[in-house]
């Protein structure tokens, strides 16, 4: 049985002392919440946040990582100093990464084998754009983002894997995929997991839907067959806004 897996991704917003009330309020409020949970603040705020959910059913992530452990690289931040820092998990492939700063399938795959290479959990980012939704390509986008996102990834560490479908035309605009059409994007990555990895890797894989979820829209996501989770970024900023998404049900 998967379990539902609901995660807050904070992008470029709040300073140390605005992430620590935030994570402060969650870690209260969610001790008793029956499913898994990540925050994602920036790096900035990793060690303070790290520091009050240790200990708690929260996990603490990463919104990037660089593709190589270390070096001239300025600017990138490590996946070593990450999980110095008690980062459990990285986002990768996240849509404003491919689209405002134009990371491709390849720099994303680097990135991800690196995380595992390193113990990390992966949240892996899929998902088409608006053009590409309404020329009929939905799915031929993501099955492309997916397998060469998880190229050279090996089944053993394939639960170490979770796929966020996010349609771009979803985030941040206040439109969210119907339950249905989304359904239908996360079956069919379901099978393109199983065509790589088989039936059980396919049933095993949770995918999370992400794209202007809120709590009025999650239960009915969230009922659908194969959305396991929610990926969340405006509503994961404050708790009363994230904790109903996180309780739903
Ligand atoms: P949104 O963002 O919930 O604000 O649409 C989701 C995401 O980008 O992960």
């Amino acid at each position: 049985m998967r379990n539902y897996y609901i995660a807050g991704n904070w992008k470029m917003h709040k300073t140390r002392s605005e992430a620590a009330e935030l994570a402060r309020a969650l870690v209260a409020q969610l001790k008793d919440g029956k499913y898994k949970y990540l925050v994602a603040p920036a790096f900035t705020s990793l060690e303070t946040v790290g520091a009050i959910v240790k200990g708690s059913n929260i996990l603490l992530g990463a919104q990037n990582c660089a593709p190589e452990e270390q070096g001239a690289h300025t600017g990138e931040v490590s996946v070593l100093q990450l999980k110095d820092l008690g980062v459990q998990v990285v986002i990768l492939g996240h849509s404003e990464r491919r689209h405002i700063y134009k990371e491709d399938d390849e720099l994303i795959n680097k990135k991800v084998k690196l995380a595992l290479k390193h113990g990390l959990e992966v949240i892996l980012c899929v998902g088409e754009l608006l053009e590409e939704r309404e020329a009929g390509k939905a799915e031929v986008v993501c099955e492309t983002q997916t397998v060469k996102g998880l190229t050279g990834v090996a089944a053993a560490d394939l639960g170490r894997i979770t796929i966020a479908y996010e349609p771009v035309w979803a985030i941040g605009t206040g439109k969210t995929a119907t339950p249905e059409d989304a359904d239908v994007i996360h079956a069919y990555i379901r099978k393109v997991v199983g065509k790589l990895y088989g039936a059980d890797a396919a049933q095993n894989i949770i995918i999370q839907y992400g794209g202007s979820v809120k709590s009025e829209n999650a239960a009915q996501l969230m009922a659908k067959e194969n959305i396991d989770g929610a990926l969340v970024g405006g509503a994961a900023l404050k708790a009363d806004s994230f904790v109903p998404i996180a309780k739903f049900g």
